[in-house]
């Protein structure tokens, strides 16, 4: 049987209990599982872990020339366990004849109504509303309802597409700022393609939803959260430096927009010392929003799917990131 190894997961509970389920699954599709978590991630330990395999599902650690050159005399592909891609070096990969591929859209449901939330939750002031209560202050913080409002949304892929047919369930407006969706695509899911500035101005919650390149990095600044309403809220849940943080904080700590949300940070774990932790306008989680039950067994059968069809010499479509690697692939 061919080998898949995973490098995914903390042990827990529920984790233990999803990687029998995945062992089990990979077995009717004919591949070895065999679950390797690390704490803490290394080069050596990753190495160590993938050599002999022939395939590896891997999490959001970076992948470069340093590990692939050390393993791809059994490894083929490598699945990102999730969807962002941004630390896989993907030229190193196909120099060493490593196909990469991610779990396209497994996670979609699971981000959108996370985005979701943090767009409510920061409308009707829940940080703020919290500590009050918690201290004993019963100031009722007034918000305003989405019903009917303008959305704005960075990136319609997967997710914004999602998030999107949420809001479009409120009546709400929905602005799209993606070069890469053609016309007719957002004619059809009911949205108006602007430009990106006209999102912040017009929006009265934004959404980000790109993946993180260079050409992205602070595609959120302090010029485009100058251009929002007082009453604006802005979330995150693709990566962090996509938000310019300290252009965030001081928009939020002067009160310029109402509110944020951020699932992704520059540097994960946040550091304790950040300023954003102290503002009562801000939601703050631990990248969690594809942590639902639903979405982490998606990723797992996507990934071992797409890992079995790869083997059998299959095409895996669009899924697979650097289809230049077919020519190379030993
Ligand atoms: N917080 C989390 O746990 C979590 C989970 C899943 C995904 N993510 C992040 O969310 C991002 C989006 O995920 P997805 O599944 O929707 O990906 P996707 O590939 O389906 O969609 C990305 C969309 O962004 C568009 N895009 C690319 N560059 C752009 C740019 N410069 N300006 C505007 N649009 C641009 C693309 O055309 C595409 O439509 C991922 O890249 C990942 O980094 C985070």
């Amino acid at each position: 049987m061919k080998k898949l190894v995973c490098l995914y997961g903390t042990p827990s509970e529920l984790v233990n209990g999803l990687n029998e389920r995945a062992a089990e699954y990979a077995a009717e599709k004919e591949l070895e599982y065999i679950w390797k978590p690390m704490q803490p991630f290394s080069e050596e330990a990753a190495v160590e872990a993938l050599r002999g395999a022939d395939a590896g599902i891997i999490d959001v650690e970076p992948y470069d020339k340093k590990i692939f050159s050390q393993i791809n005399d059994s490894v083929k592909l490598l699945v990102r366990y999730g969807v962002g891609f941004d630390a896989v070096n993907l030229p190193d990969a196909t120099e060493a004849g490593i196909a990469i591929s991610r779990t396209t859209a497994a996670n979609a449901e699971a981000v959108a109504e996370m985005a979701f939330a943090m767009i409510m939750g920061a409308k009707r002031q829940f940080v703020r509303n919290r500590n009050c209560v918690n201290e004993g202050k019963w100031v009722r913080n007034i918000g305003s309802e989405m019903h009917g409002a303008t959305v704005g949304i960075l990136g319609f892929g997967a997710i914004g597409s999602r998030l999107a047919k949420l809001f479009l369930g409120f009546d709400c407006r929905i602005l799209v700022y993606d070069p890469y969706l053609p016309d007719e695509a957002a004619e059809r899911a009911g949205v108006k393609k602007v430009d990106i500035d006209d999102i912040f101005r017009e929006s009265d919650a934004v959404s980000v939803h790109v993946p993180y390149t260079k050409e992205n990095h602070h595609i959120v600044n302090a010029e485009r959260l100058a251009l929002m309403k007082e009453t604006a809220v802005i979330v995150c849940t693709a990566r962090g430096n996509l938000v310019d943080e300290e252009a965030l904080y001081e928009a939020l700590k002067e009160e310029r927009i109402l509110g944020a949300g951020l699932d992704v940070f520059a540097k994960e774990p946040l550091p304790v010392t950040s300023p954003l932790i102290g503002l009562d306008n801000v939601i703050l989680t631990p990248h969690v929003s594809a942590q639902t039950r639903e979405a982490l067994w998606n990723m797992y059968a996507k990934a071992i799917d797409i890992a079995a069809a790869f083997l059998n010499g299959e095409d895996i479509g669009r899924d697979l990131l650097n289809p230049e690697v077919l020519g190379k692939a030993k």
